[in-house]
């Protein structure tokens, strides 16, 4: 499925649409409809009784967005968290100077791709691409180009050297992908948070911030939790909230947003542990993704060629979006940074009293911080799929089916009565429905052919559909339809919600 058709589907279908449509949207903000909202608490809910629930030393807090500005200043936020934008004159469109050179670099590996499938396809079988990667002239000079771009990219970035970001740009003659033009201003920083005012404080005492990430809200609160739930190191502080950032190129639907949400944990242990814990948190988290059924192939680690203000490792793991492989979460070895510049800003200790040590410090921090939008498109991409299947005459047709994990299924069972205007039916599918809507999140639909009702039903992910016929009324049965194979099989209606709970019971993942 083109990514053009998930996105109209996500509309049609009640899962996203964009923000205050009726005046023509507002760029990069989306807002979640009746079946997005559902599956995006489902999200919610794997990730925190992964993190929470299963984790005696990891414990939940829910900050609040505003937080005292000097907490930006002590992160680092307000100095370096910065992207380098660059205007094209003639067009007047605004990039991030980077991912400009980025674009110019994926173009050359298209190039590189093409070669490698025409010699794939002139040498048949016998076809070594691993060794025509190696060896082959064309190939090698344009990946030494790749490597060339990136790597003074990535030195510039690394200074905070915008002129030579410029240069890049210059030297690789980059058109502006709009206009073709190469008439660029030159690259400077621009600050991704937000702000606003203090209704009673004018000035700069009363600017506050949209945290751009929830991290913060959990370092501030570090020895609060401590001392209240008396943790001891190593434990950690989960949290799910808003996100904000002005982000300079917002594309891809709900992958760059301005306002997101981001699923965070803080693990706080002991200095000099970190790497131990870093391993620990990249394999635990990948286990997380797989345990939804996303393949092995379309998930990877990436490490970070730059690392962030305050991070001394950081890794990303890529899922393989339907534009390619991009971050999908990010585990970050962030030191003892945050807590010893709050420690320093605030003049408060921000100490842990080590019992075994008989010795205080500043805990070192590893982080896992997931954007829940993020999640959500990837679990959309990957489920959201176009199949031929048998229709009721023995005809192939083709169907939209959400192959959705059972557990973030926003519905979990349709019922259906098989005729509308047959009383006895829709009586008997309302009293089934009174019975489940107790335990799941239930859909009585009565509208339309059964083979409709089916297709809506596959089309927004429900595992099962339950269809009340005229032999229920006779034995207390129904048919209980599979959405993934098709297979209706005959159950007493005492047993359907045992076999949907087995179905969607979260113990099955975490
Ligand atoms: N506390 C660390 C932190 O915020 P990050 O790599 O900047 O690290 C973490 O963000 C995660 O938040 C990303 O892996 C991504 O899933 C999500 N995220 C970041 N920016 C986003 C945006 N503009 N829109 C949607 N999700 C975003």
């Amino acid at each position: 499925m083109e990514f053009k058709d998930l996105i109209s589907h996500c509309k049609e279908y009640g899962f996203i649409y964009p923000s205050s449509e009726i005046y023509d949207g507002l760029s990069a903000v989306y807002d979640y409809g009746p079946y997005g909202s559902e599956l995006k608490n489902n999200i919610k809910s794997y990730w925190w009784k992964s993190m929470v629930q299963m984790h005696e030393n990891i414990v939940g807090i829910d900050a609040a967005i505003f937080m005292h500005p000097k907490t930006w200043k002590a992160s680092g936020h307000v100095d370096a968290f910065n992207d380098p934008l660059v205007d094209n004159k003639d067009s007047k469109k605004r990039y991030r100077a980077d991912q400009l050179i980025e674009g110019y670099a994926e173009k050359i590996e298209e190039k590189i791709n093409k070669d490698v499938a025409k010699a794939k396809e002139k040498f048949g079988t016998s076809f070594d691409e691993v060794m025509y990667r190696a060896t082959n002239p064309r190939v090698l000079e344009r990946q030494a180009e790749i490597d060339t771009v990136l790597k003074r990219m990535n030195e510039a970035l690394k200074v905070g050297d915008m002129e030579g970001l410029k240069q890049v740009i210059e030297d690789c003659e980059i058109p502006c992908p709009e206009s073709g033009s190469r008439n660029w201003t030159e690259v400077r920083q621009f600050n991704l948070m937000f702000n606003t005012q203090l209704g009673n404080i004018a000035g700069e005492e009363g600017k506050l911030y949209l945290r751009p990430e929830t991290a913060q809200g959990i370092f501030v609160n570090f020895l609060n939790v401590q001392k209240s739930t008396r943790q001891k190191i190593p434990f950690g502080i989960a949290q799910i909230g808003k996100a904000f950032r002005n982000e300079i190129v917002a594309r891809q639907f709900i992958f760059r947003m301005r306002e997101f949400e981001q699923m965070e944990m803080q693990f706080f242990i002991r200095p000099g542990e970190e790497m131990k814990w870093y391993e620990y948190w990249k394999e635990t988290r990948l286990k997380w993704h797989l345990a939804l059924g996303t393949p092995s192939s379309k998930l990877r680690f990436h490490d970070h060629d730059n690392l962030a203000h305050y991070a001394n490792a950081a890794v990303d793991i890529q899922y393989e979006f339907p534009f390619g492989f991009r971050e999908l979460e990010g585990i970050h070895s962030r030191t003892n940074f945050d807590l010893s510049q709050h420690q320093e800003l605030s003049g408060k200790k921000l100490q842990y009293f080590d019992p075994e040590l008989n010795e205080n410090y500043v805990p070192y921090v590893v982080e896992t911080s997931i954007g829940c939008d993020r999640m959500f498109l990837a679990m959309i991409s990957e489920s959201l799929q176009e199949e031929k299947v048998p229709d009721a005459d023995g005809n192939e047709s083709t169907r939209t089916v959400m192959k959705l994990h059972p557990c973030l299924a926003p519905n979990k069972v349709a019922v259906l009565p098989l005729l509308k205007n047959k009383e006895e039916l829709t009586k008997a599918a309302s009293d089934v429905f009174d019975t489940l809507k107790k335990k799941f999140l239930c859909q009585y639909d009565e509208k339309d052919a059964i083979g409709r009702r089916y297709r809506r039903q596959d089309a927004i992910g429900t595992p099962y559909c339950v269809t009340i016929d005229f032999e229920t009324l006779e034995n207390n049965t129904v048919t209980l339809r599979d959405r993934d194979t098709l297979q209706q099989i005959r159950v007493s209606i005492d047993e359907i919600s045992k076999i949907v709970g087995e179905k969607v019971d979260y113990s099955n993942i975490i």
